[in-house]
């Protein structure tokens, strides 16, 4: 068995092979990639780097799988039965699988254990949902007997990022398999390391071979691969804005598969002065640095009322000042690094922007001792609409202050945005919170809290922050094609 040595500690390694018919295998090429430790910037292991030989491979398995297997004749119970089965061992390796993901991903393990706790809820709320999923029957004209049924899409391709590794591993497999289909899953190339783990998990639980494949890989190769493979039926992506342009455009010049996306935000966190201002003040720094600020609906466009603007800004950035910035695996740390070199230098080059355009920076702005990929918690205030750090994505912890007067203004520019995620409200006043509610074109919203997170809540975004829903009963339908069937009587 492969470990690392991270400090005094040694976190298990697991397979860094391709999974694919239930086999670990190596990738066509043989060709392998390095994935790095981001608290130190040095190397972890290697894994086998899938490209479109190995896509190939894994979509034969997932057809196979789809259209003769086991797993076809299974009952939906069965299905249901699996993934509690692997619900159940995730539990028994929380420990284990928490190490690997802040070993590999640099979230504190304190974080990694609170992923985790999602990850396993979502498995088992799919699993309830696998023999609940029925269709209708429908009263037609005509001697006629009319019903529907809720069928698997078939062979899914599911393209996952780097910040939440586990998390975005379930919230694209339980539903998928809950309802039948056979599925190909990328994960991000900075992450591989725990899904891997994950899909030994997989075997052990008793899913049938070919139904799970888990590919290591880069987003051009291996990425572009699913997205414009001929015979996947649909293809779920989580990342950046630009390359779910590039995924629904691949869908469209291949075969149509169906599209499902969730993508970038620019969440607009909203507190009006009655607010219960120490409350909102902690939640709003959680909902901006929490993972490093690296979350698709971060309460990045901080919008504070005039009135209490002041205050707000001063005691932001004495908690901002007060964040444990260090080593994930200890117990006091709330922010460990970045996830890589790619991603800091794209966050400092952020932090730059911000005091060229005149945002006033109250603290951070500097890499956080000297190896590693560590920033200080930044915050600027002052900051106005037209401004890079306000417009777009940082996915970092840099937190931006903006002041406005009253509801209507607050409203419009808010909704001045190409994302469409969360947002959030902090208020007293019931009306103006619902208020907020119905006017924000976001797919979620918060009030008078933040990142509040359950499987049975639809997740997904408005906008260019993407298509379709995740979790929840609206979940299922993204994975279901609807077959109507008449009988003539
Ligand atoms: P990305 O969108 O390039 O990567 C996400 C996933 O897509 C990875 O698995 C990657 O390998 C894959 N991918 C990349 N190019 C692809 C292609 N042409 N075809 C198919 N798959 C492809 O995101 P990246 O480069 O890691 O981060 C860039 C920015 O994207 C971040 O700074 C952040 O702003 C945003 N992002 C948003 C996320 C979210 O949760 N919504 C997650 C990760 C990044
Ligand atoms: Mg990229």
């Amino acid at each position: 068995m492969v470990t690392a040595t991270v400090g005094e500690q040694q976190v298990k390694i697991g397979p860094t092979q391709l999974l694919i018919n239930n086999e670990w295998v190596n990738s066509a090429s043989n060709r392998r990639f390095e994935t790095i430790n981001p608290t130190t910037g040095e190397v972890i292991c290697d894994v086998a780097e899938a490209d479109a030989l190995d896509v190939d491979k894994a979509v034969q398995a997932a057809r196979n799988a789809f259209t003769t297997g086991e797993w076809r004749k299974m009952s939906a119970s069965e299905r249901g039965e699996l993934l509690y089965k692997l619900a159940d061992l995730i539990e028994q390796n929380i420990d284990e699988l928490a190490r690997l993901e802040s070993l590999d991903n640099g979230k504190p393990l304190h974080d990694s254990h609170g992923d985790l706790n999602l990850v396993i809820a979502c498995y088992r709320y799919y699993a309830g949902w696998a023999d609940k999923v029925q269709g209708k029957t429908i009263p037609i004209n005509g001697p006629y007997f009319c019903y529907t049924r809720h069928e698997p899409v078939g062979v899914v391709g599911q393209i996952i990022p780097w910040n939440f590794p586990l998390l975005m591993q379930a919230w694209k497999l339980a539903p998928a398999l809950a309802t039948g289909n056979t599925v190909i899953l990328k994960t991000a190339e900075q992450t591989p390391l725990s899904a891997l783990r994950v899909g030994e998990l997989i075997i052990e639980a008793g899913f049938p071979p070919g139904v799970v494949n888990i590919l290591s890989g880069y987003g051009p190769t291996a990425g572009a691969a699913i997205a414009y493979h001929m015979d996947i039926d649909k293809v779920a992506f989580t990342g950046s804005t630009e390359v779910g342009h590039l995924v629904m455009e691949a869908a469209a010049k291949s075969n149509l598969k169906r599209v499902t996306l969730e993508l970038g935000g620019k969440s607009p966190n909203i507190v009006f002065a009655d607010a219960d201002m120490d409350q909102a003040i902690e939640d709003a720094h959680n909902a901006l640095f929490f993972n490093q600020g690296q979350c698709c609906c971060a309460g990045s466009r901080l919008f504070v009322e005039e009135k209490c603007y002041d205050e707000f800004v001063a005691k932001s950035v004495a908690r901002a000042q007060q964040r444990v910035v260090g080593d994930p695996f200890d117990p006091e740390t709330e922010q460990g690094p970045q996830v890589d070199k790619e991603q800091f230098d794209k966050v400092m080059s952020y932090i730059e922007s911000g005091m060229r355009e005149g945002a006033k920076m109250l603290y951070g702005g500097h890499q956080v001792g000297n190896r590693g990929f560590f920033i200080q918690p930044t915050v600027f205030a002052d900051v106005r609409d037209d401004m890079k750090i306000s417009q777009e994505e940082i996915f970092g912890p840099v937190m931006s202050i903006i002041k406005f007067k009253d509801i209507d203004e607050v409203i419009q520019r808010a909704n001045t945005t190409m994302y469409g995620l969360a947002a959030a409200v902090w208020t007293n006043d019931i009306t103006k919170a619902h208020t907020i509610a119905n006017n924000l074109r976001a797919g979620t919203v918060w009030i008078n809290c933040y990142d509040v997170f359950d499987a049975a809540a639809p997740f997904g975004g408005f906008k260019q922050s993407g298509i379709g829903r995740e979790l929840g009963e609206y979940g299922l339908q993204q994975y279901t094609e609807i077959k109507t069937v008449t009988i003539k009587l």
